[in-house]
């Protein structure tokens, strides 16, 4: 069994709206890829592979050196997945993690309990229990609201089994991420609660934040 690790950092960060791709963009002077590939290296991944802007895929690899193997991503999240899963050339029962590059907090102990709850029941995922009262609206109104018991906000790593992984990438089903894929064949995911700072650097506030928490730990 090898614990393998796929990094989708292909994406452009339209929210973030900075002129270099997000993963780029740097924090406290170094990109957030790096914090996020540091955050991860206690978990001891015996391969990375990264997924990245086919037209940044030199910058990326001069940055990356032999931290991961660095493959040209796609249009859409599910592609670059694609991508570096095809990539990395898994086994069956290896246990492969997709970690965004964007979420730079998710510890080494959060990311090992979601590999380890994959290997027992063939996929989990980090996820955060909903805070908020959440309501649905239409136009401008409320139409109803939700029980947030029982919800929570998906994130990331995502861990599967290889085998589930190929199954689930092979069933030529659409979803937003992997787990959802497994949902819909009607396989089990685990759910495993993680700390808020597992968010994903996503709008010019998040930066702010990000900046800040790795301020007070510097
Ligand atoms: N991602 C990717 N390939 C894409 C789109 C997204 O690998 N074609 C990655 C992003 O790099 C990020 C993760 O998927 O690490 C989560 O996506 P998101 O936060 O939506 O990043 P972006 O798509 O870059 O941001 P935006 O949606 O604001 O453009
Ligand atoms: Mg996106």
């Amino acid at each position: 069994m090898s614990l393998l690790l796929l990094v989708p950092a292909a994406g452009s960060g339209s929210r973030l709206g900075r002129p270099e791709p997000k993963a780029l963009v740097p924090l406290r002077g170094r990109p957030l890829i790096q914090w996020t590939l540091d955050a991860m290296d206690p978990v001891g991944f015996e391969k990375t592979v990264v997924a990245a802007p086919p037209e940044k895929i030199g910058e990326f690899r001069d940055l990356l050196g032999n931290r991961a193997c660095v493959v040209a991503g796609g249009e859409t999240r599910p592609a670059s997945v694609r991508a570096a899963f095809f990539a990395v050339e898994a086994e069956a029962a290896d246990v492969i993690c997709i970690h965004d590059a964007a979420r730079p907090f998710v510890t080494a102990r959060e990311a090992a309990a979601v590999a380890a709850k994959a290997q027992e029941s063939g996929a989990a995922i980090a996820a955060t229990p909903i805070v908020d009262t959440v309501k649905r609206a239409e136009g401008g109104r409320i139409l109803g609201t939700l029980d947030r018991s029982g919800l929570f906000a998906a994130g990331t790593p995502q861990a599967f089994l290889g085998e589930v992984l190929q199954r689930a990438l092979a069933s030529g089903r659409e979803a937003t991420d992997e787990a959802a894929l497994c949902e819909i064949l009607g396989l089990p995911v685990v759910v495993v609660p993680v700390s808020r700072f597992g968010f994903k650097v996503t709008t010019p506030e998040d930066l702010t934040l990000a900046e800040a928490l790795l301020a007070s730990r510097a």
